[in-house]
């Protein structure tokens, strides 16, 4: 049955579509048929994919989709395992249908108050979502970005986030030249077998579980 995994910040810049992309790279290179969605008129997503040689995403097709009713009618007649829906850094009017349409939520965050405020408008829309969507079985879970792994922040961020109601990934993407590398030479963090890879995995193989765990 199809998975649909979605990328959901109001916050500019944390990282929605680089996590998109190479979550999208990590469930292709562990045998699953992967679709991304791009909903954003920036198309960051759509283009990384139309425009990269990289051997994994070269099997992903990126759709650039907005409106609520065709991104329903894709995921009903999609065959693929996995679809991955990067959302636009906005609030804006499709938001709440595109976390109640999801089987996972994942929101990217930079340890930054801004980005935590972005958190908790995902949180207080998608209980609004859920509500009108009662059918809907997502999981909202945070996923720290932009870590530097010398200090202890990852863990003050994470006791916060608890602290609020809302889960957070036990593995997280550190602030690293990888990432912003393999959004320029539109390859997957993946290709450049880094730290950024092992994180990536990691990261994977977290959703991977988060996704299980949404059949029991
Ligand atoms: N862990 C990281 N290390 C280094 N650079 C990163 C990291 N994560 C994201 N970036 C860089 O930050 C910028 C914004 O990332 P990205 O486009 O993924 O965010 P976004 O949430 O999709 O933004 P938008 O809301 O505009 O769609 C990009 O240039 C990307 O390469
Ligand atoms: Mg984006």
């Amino acid at each position: 049955m199809t998975k649909v995994i979605t990328f959901a910040s109001p916050k500019g810049g944390v990282g929605k579509s680089s996590l998109c992309i190479n979550t999208a790279a990590y469930f292709f290179a562990s045998n699953y048929s992967v679709v991304v969605i791009d909903t954003d008129p920036q198309m960051s997503s759509y283009d990384w994919i139309a425009e990269s040689d990289d051997p994994l995403l070269k099997h992903i097709t990126a759709f650039h989709i907005s409106s609520e009713q065709e991104i329903a009618h894709f995921i009903g007649e999609t065959d693929s395992d996995i679809v991955c829906l990067d959302m636009e850094g906005n609030l804006y009017n499709s938001m709440g249908f595109c976390l109640a349409i999801a089987d996972l939520v994942v929101v990217p965050c930079r340890p930054s108050r801004d980005d935590l405020v972005g958190l908790a408008w995902v949180k207080k829309l998608s209980e609004a979502a859920f509500a009108d969507h009662p059918d809907s079985n997502a999981r909202v879970v945070a996923l720290m970005n932009g870590i530097d792994q010398n200090s202890d922040v990852f863990s003050h961020v994470k006791r916060q986030i608890t602290q609020d109601g809302m889960e957070v990934f036990n593995n997280f993407l550190s602030q690293s030249t990888e990432i912003a590398e393999s959004n320029i030479n539109r390859v997957s963090a993946l290709n450049i077998l880094g730290k950024s890879s092992k994180e990536i995995v990691g990261i994977g193989q977290e959703m991977g579980l988060y996704l299980e765990g949404q059949d029991n």
